[in-house]
């Protein structure tokens, strides 16, 4: 398996309720490498934007104002396989089925706030990660 990256956020819910350092640790504990890392914000113009392929869900608005409500922590990792085992390590994206010791069973509180963000392909890690960081940002 050779190593590839995924792009994650921790988003404006698990951020203010201060589980970013916890956050953190699971995912290098898990074998994950920050290759890229930034604390930031997005404004709702540019959650629009990152979120433009949920245009027209009856979610959007709501995930574009969340989104935009606080500051975020991005980054890119890097792991073999890492894109499926990012999902693995965040569980499933309702936080009421993720499984037990799952980042989101344990720091999510809803759909919405759902603690992270993990991409769900290597195209979009990517897309992604070229969106928040420039290429004197990325190791
Ligand atoms: P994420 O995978 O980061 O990207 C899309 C987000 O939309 C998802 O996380 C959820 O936080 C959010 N979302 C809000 N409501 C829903 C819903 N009903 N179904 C799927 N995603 C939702």
């Amino acid at each position: 398996m050779t190593k590839n990256r995924t792009f994650t956020m921790i988003k404006p819910d698990a951020v203010a309720n201060g589980h970013t350092g916890a956050i953190l640790n699971d995912i290098i504990k898990n074998g994950f490498k920050l290759v890229a890392l930034k604390y930031t914000s997005l404004s709702g113009t540019k959650a629009s934007e990152f979120y433009a392929v949920h245009a027209g869900r009856p979610f959007y608005n709501d995930l574009v104002s969340f989104m935009s409500s606080g500051p975020i922590v991005a980054a890119i990792l890097e792991k073999n396989n890492a894109i499926d085992d990012f999902r693995t390590l965040i569980g499933a994206t309702d936080p009421a089925k993720a499984d037990e010791g799952t980042i989101r069973n344990k720091y999510a509180k809803s759909i919405e706030a759902n603690a992270v963000h993990g991409s769900d392909s290597d195209e979009n890690a990517e897309i992604e990660g070229n969106f928040f960081f420039s290429a004197f940002e990325r190791f």
